[in-house]
């Protein structure tokens, strides 16, 4: 597959590209229960038509929905593996979402970003709107703003910062819409610092496919660790959410609040390779299948992840009082 115009369309086709990721990123809004509470799960690294333990991680998923009575689920990209969709007719999409995420719990909305896998496949596809006319639970974008009163969450397009992929001469990328690479990055950095200055809700979530902090095979992201780490101390984000490493971990930062968490353990686990890590505080690591759930409160925010059985194996409680400035 080539995705590169036709010599004489590259600069017609370079405008209208760039003109969308100048835009602010895409903002929605929905309501916390009547409480003003939250409940989500968080998945990552799935889509493999159930094998792997994937249906078995999806019945997990269905039974701890329904007990935490989720408003949503989020997915941290590698949504279809190996090479994301080939188009929005791929039946992947039915055999890897629709038909294994089947539980009452799970029929909620499923934000979702694109992981390197997906753009090894027709990213537009994975992004087209027809896909929510086949499963109206599907919603993906590169980068977007949910807020939900409580909570405001900020997904951000991490694989076009990996420099590894642009010299990655064994696999083909979808990178239309991403070029140029550099005015692409620039702003989406502009948009995503100012999205999170602006933000007044009492917990701020960024989700990124890619770790910034990992012990696991991919170890830290040089290039998030450049780029985000500055942005989210500067701007008190509580957490940072990402998949890729196909495991489950909370690392802590030793100098700020920030806690880097791993829910990328969907399907395909089990790798067995552990990094040192010379600067934060690990607290947990598992690099077996399993996810994450997350419930908020205006003061409390209790993360909890999960194993292929449906148990609990970790757990953390973070609190913030009522009259903190802001
Ligand atoms: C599936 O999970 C079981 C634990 O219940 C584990 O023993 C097995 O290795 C897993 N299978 C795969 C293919 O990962």
């Amino acid at each position: 597959m080539a995705f590169s115009p036709p010599l004489h369309l590259a600069a017609f086709s370079c405008i209208c590209f760039m003109l969308p990721v100048l835009a602010k990123l895409p903002r929605f809004q929905r309501q916390p229960k009547y409480d003003g509470s939250l409940s989500y799960l968080v998945i990552g690294d799935w889509g493999r038509q159930g094998q792997y333990n994937q249906s078995l991680v999806a019945t997990q998923m269905g039974m701890i929905g329904e007990k935490l009575d989720i408003d949503f689920v989020i997915s941290t990209g590698d949504n279809f593996y190996d090479d994301g969709i080939k188009g929005v007719n791929d039946p992947t999409f039915l055999e890897s979402f629709s038909n294994i995420y089947t539980a009452k719990s799970l029929q909620k909305q499923w934000y979702s970003i694109l992981g390197n896998h997906d753009y090894r496949g027709d990213a537009l596809a994975e992004l087209s709107p027809f896909l929510k006319k086949i499963d109206s639970r599907w919603f993906c974008m590169r980068s977007f703003i949910l807020n939900t009163g409580i909570a405001d969450f900020f997904f951000i397009d991490t694989t076009p910062f990996i420099n590894h992929y642009f010299i990655d001469f064994e696999h083909t990328y979808d990178w239309r819409g991403v070029s140029p690479r550099k005015i692409y990055l620039n702003n989406l950095l502009k948009n995503f610092e100012k999205a999170l200055k602006e933000s007044t809700a009492r917990w701020k979530i960024v989700v990124g496919h890619h770790p910034i902090k990992s012990i696991s095979h991919h170890g830290d992201t040089p290039e998030l660790i450049k780029h985000l780490v500055p942005i989210l101390k500067e701007n008190d984000v509580d957490m940072y959410i990402n998949g890729h490493d196909h495991c489950l971990q909370h690392i802590s930062s030793k100098d700020s609040p920030l806690l880097y968490i791993t829910s990328g353990a969907g399907s395909k686990a089990w790798r067995g390779d552990i990094k040192e890590c010379n600067h934060d505080v690990v607290k947990f690591f598992y690099d077996g299948q399993g996810f994450m759930s997350i419930q908020m409160t205006e003061t409390d925010t209790e993360f909890a992840f999960y194993n292929v059985d449906g148990e609990n194996i970790h757990r953390w409680r973070l609190t913030k009082p009522l009259h903190s400035s802001t």
